[in-house]
C-alpha cells in the first residue's frame, strides 16, 4: 500500500501587502524575470542606475572577456559611503534615525543618518591621517557596536578594502586572516560585551600580532567599549577617541571604479585554508540595496532589525550597507538572544517596535526549547503587533520551527522570507518576495528576479524538477564574488569547474525543484562544508587544527551530523600518539582537544563529539572512508559496502560511546 503524498501548506501573501508591497502579487515577480530573461544587461542596468547615486555614470553593463573574472558597470565611478549616507542627507532624511543601538545591558541610543555621517566622515579623516589609502586593507576585529559599522563606511568612504574578522575567531585565525589580506591597520576595541560577559578583543589583537607575519601592520586603533585594562604598545597602538579628536566632520569621499574591492571577507571551503572572498563595490551595493528593499519590502517607516553579527556576511549586507543605502531605520544589538533570558529578542522587538525581523534558525530553535522550558520567555507574552515581515537566514530552516516562528512570532499574519544565499553571492539569491510569493514551508521558494538558478547534474545538464541535484547560477549577477584574495585559480577551481565547462557558478549546496511549482529546496552542502549554528566550517580546517596538537594528536577526520538545535554538529574520530583512552581519561583528552581547537580557530569550531580510536577507517589504498564516519556519527547502522576498507574491525570501536 503506497502512502498518500501530502500536499505541503501553501501561506499566500496577506491580501494587504499584496496591494502595498514594492513588487505586488505573483505577476508583478513574473514581468521582473521575464524583463531580465528578455533583456538580461537591460535589467540590471535599469536597476543600477536606479538604486545606485554615480559619480561617473557607467556605459558598459558587463564584461565577460576575462570570464569567469566577470566585470560590472567597469567605466562607472561611484562611492558606497556617499551612497549609504550623504544621499539620505541630501535627500531630507538627516534627521532620521539610521540606527537604534541596544547594549548588551539594555542601554539605547539612536543615531541620526546625519551623526552617521559626521561620524563616518571623521573616522575616515583619522584614517587617512594614520596614511591609509585606496586599495590598503584594513582589518576590523569589532564587536557589535555603531563604531562598527561607521569603521566599515569610514574604509568605504576612502577606498580602504575592509575584512572584518568575527569577534568570536581565536588569535591564529586572526593572524592568517591579517597575514592574508596583507593589512596595513587593525581597528578594534579593548573588550567585546555579550551576555554579561567581558572577552578581551584587544588582548586577542596583541596576541595574533606576536604570532608573527603581520610586518604589514602599522597601527592598532582601538574603540574604548568597556573600559577595561590593555596593554599599549606604543607607537603602534592608538586610541580611537584620541585620533578622532579634532578630525573634521566632513570628508570628501574617493570616487573609485565601479570594480573596486569594497571588501574581502574570509569564509572556509573544501580545503584547510579560508578564502578571502572579495566583492565589488558598484555590483555589490546594487544588490544589498535592491534585496533590503525588494526581499524585505522596506518602506521608509519600518523598523528593520537583522539580527546578524557584522563579523558574517549577513551583517555586511543586511546591516552595514543594505538598510543604509535604503535610507531605512534599523535596530543593531549587542548582545546574546539568551540575556538577561530567553525573552530579549521578543522584548526588543516589542520596545523598538520592530516591523521587520531576520534572524537564523538556529536562533528561533533554540528560543523555542527556552519557551517551552520557561512561559515567561515565550513569544506569546509580549506584544509583538508591530512585525509585519520575517525572514530566515544561514542554513535550512525546517518545516516545524517555521510553523512555530509564523504562529507565535508572526501571530499567524506575518510573511517569512528563507532568503537563501552565500558569502560569495552577496546578497539573496532565491527568495520569496513577500507581496508576491506564496510560502512552502521549508523551500526558500523562487530566484530573485534576474538571478539565473537552476539544478543540474555533475556533468552539467538540467535535471527534471522533481529529482535533486546541484545548485548553480547560470549567468552572472552584479553582487557575485569577484575572485579569491591572491588566488585566482582557486576561485575558478572553485566556483566555474571544469565539469561544467567553467560555464555555470556551483553554489557547493545541492537543491531540487518541486515537481510541480519548480520551488527551491537546498539540501544541504555537497562539499566538505559544515553549517554549525550557521556558520560556515570546514571540516578540513578543524582535521587541520587538531592534528596540529602534534604532541597528542596522530590523525583526525572531521565530519557532521544532524543537530536538532545547531542544524549540524561537528564530530571528530581521532587516533592519538598514545593508545586508546577510555573512561575519565578519554573525557579529559576530549576537553584539550576541544580547548585546543577552540584557540586554534575559535569556539564555534569545537567539536561536539570527539571520539577515539586505535585507527580510522581506510581503503587500501589509505584514503579514509568518510562517509562511513559520517553513519557511526549519527547512530546508524552502517549499510554502505565496506569490502574495500583495509580494517573493517575498526567500525565496531568507533561506534562504542567514549
Ligand atoms: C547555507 C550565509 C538553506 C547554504 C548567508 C549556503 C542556506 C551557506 C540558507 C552559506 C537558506 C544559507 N536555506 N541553506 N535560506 N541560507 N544557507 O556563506 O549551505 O555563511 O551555501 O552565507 O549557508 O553560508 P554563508
Amino acid at each position: 500500500m503506497s502512502t498518500p503524498v501530502q500536499e505541503p501548506k501553501v501561506y499566500l501573501p496577506p491580501q494587504e501587502l499584496v496591494k502595498s508591497a514594492h513588487i505586488s502579487g505573483l505577476e508583478a515577480y513574473q514581468r521582473l524575470v521575464a524583463e531580465a530573461q528578455q533583456d538580461y544587461t537591460g535589467y540590471w542596468a535599469r536597476l543600477a542606475r536606479e538604486f545606485v547615486t554615480w559619480q561617473t555614470p557607467f556605459t558598459q553593463v558587463l564584461n565577460e572577456r576575462d570570464a569567469p573574472f566577470f566585470k560590472w558597470f567597469e567605466d562607472g565611478r561611484l562611492n558606497v559611503s556617499y551612497n549609504c549616507l550623504d544621499v539620505n542627507v541630501e535627500r531630507g532624511l538627516g534627521d532620521k534615525t539610521a540606527i537604534i543601538f541596544e547594549t548588551d545591558d539594555g542601554q539605547v541610543t539612536r543615531v541620526t543618518y546625519r551623526e552617521l555621517l559626521a561620524r563616518t566622515c571623521q573616522m575616515a579623516n583619522a584614517l587617512r591621517s594614520r596614511g591609509i589609502q585606496k586599495g590598503d586593507r584594513v582589518v576590523i576585529y569589532m564587536p557589535m557596536s555603531v563604531e562598527g559599522v561607521v569603521a566599515m563606511q569610514a574604509c568605504a568612504r576612502i577606498g580602504a578594502t575592509h575584512s572584518v574578522v568575527f569577534g568570536g575567531f581565536s588569535a591564529q585565525s586572526l593572524r592568517d586572516r591579517i597575514q592574508d589580506a596583507g593589512a596595513v591597520a587593525v581597528i578594534t576595541a579593548d573588550e567585546q560585551l555579550r551576555g554579561g560577559k567581558q572577552l578581551p578583543l584587544k588582548a586577542i589583537v596583541d596576541e595574533a600580532l606576536s604570532l608573527g607575519g603581520c610586518d604589514t601592520i602599522r597601527d592598532v586603533v582601538v574603540y574604548r567599549r568597556t573600559g577595561g585594562n590593555v596593554g599599549f604598545n606604543a607607537p603602534r597602538d592608538k586610541w580611537l577617541h584620541e585620533l578622532l579628536d579634532g578630525q573634521p566632520d566632513r570628508c570628501e569621499p574617493a570616487w573609485v571604479e565601479a570594480e573596486h574591492p569594497l571588501f574581502l571577507l574570509y569564509t572556509s571551503g573544501s580545503t584547510g585554508k579560508p578564502k578571502g572572498v572579495q566583492h565589488s563595490s558598484a555590483g555589490y551595493l546594487l544588490h544589498a540595496a535592491l534585496t533590503t528593499k525588494w526581499t524585505f519590502d522596506l518602506k521608509p517607516d519600518d523598523v528593520f532589525w537583522c539580527t546578524a553579527d557584522i563579523g558574517w556576511v549577513t551583517g555586511h549586507t543586511y546591516i552595514a550597507y543594505g538598510p543604509l543605502a535604503n535610507g531605512g531605520t534599523q535596530v543593531m544589538f549587542e548582545g546574546v538572544p539568551t540575556y538577561p533570558d530567553a525573552g530579549r529578542f521578543w522584548k526588543m522587538i516589542q520596545n523598538h517596535r520592530v516591523t521587520i525581523f531576520y534572524t537564523a534558525p538556529t536562533a528561533i530553535r533554540s528560543l523555542i526549547k527556552a519557551a517551552e522550558a520557561n512561559p515567561d520567555v515565550h513569544p506569546k507574552r509580549y506584544d509583538l503587533t508591530s512585525l509585519r515581515i520575517l525572514g530566515s537566514v544561514g542554513e535550512p530552516i525546517n518545516p516545524a520551527a517555521w510553523e512555530w516562528y509564523h504562529a507565535n512570532v508572526g501571530g499567524g499574519r506575518c510573511p517569512i522570507v528563507d532568503t537563501f544565499w552565500q558569502t560569495e553571492t552577496g546578497g539573496h539569491m532565491i527568495t520569496p518576495l513577500p507581496g508576491a510569493t506564496p510560502l512552502v514551508p521549508g523551500s526558500c521558494t523562487l530566484p530573485f528576479p534576474g538571478i539565473v538558478a537552476d539544478v543540474v547534474d555533475e556533468t552539467g545538464k538540467d535535471v527534471p524538477w522533481g529529482q535533486g541535484g546541484i545548485l548553480v547560477v547560470k549567468r552572472p549577477w552584479p553582487a557575485m564574488i569577484r575572485t579569491i584574495w591572491g588566488d585566482p585559480e582557486r576561485y575558478k577551481k572553485s566556483y566555474y569547474p571544469a565539469d561544467f565547462q567553467g560555464k555555470y557558478y556551483l553554489a557547493g549546496d545541492g537543491a531540487i525543484r518541486d515537481a510541480k511549482t519548480g520551488y527551491f529546496t537546498i539540501t544541504g552542502r555537497i562539499d566538505d562544508v559544515l553549517n554549525v549554528s550557521g556558520h560556515r566550517m570546514g571540516t578540513m580546517e578543524i582535521e587541520s587544527a587538531l592534528v596540529s596538537h602534534t604532541e597528542l594528536v596522530a590523525e583526525a577526520a572531521v565530519v557532521g551530523r544532524p543537530d536538532d538545535t545547531t542544524g549540524e554538529a561537528i564530530c571528530a574520530f581521532v587516533v592519538l600518539k598514545r593508545p586508546r583512552p577510555t573512561g575519565e581519561e578519554a573525557k579529559q583528552i576530549a576537553k584539550a582537544l576541544r580547548d585546543w581547537v577552540g584557540k586554534e580557530i575559535g569556539p564555534i569550531a569545537k567539536p561536539k563529539d570527539i571520539r577515539f580510536g586505535d585507527n580510522l577507517p581506510k581503503t587500501r589504498s589509505g584514503k579514509i572512508m568518510r562517509r562511513l564516519l559520517r553513519s557511526i556519527a549519527r547512530g546508524e547502522a552502517i549499510t554502505q559496502d565496506t569490502s574495500t576498507l583495509e580494517n573493517p574491525a575498526i567500525l565496531e570501536q568507533l561506534s562504542q560511546t567514549n
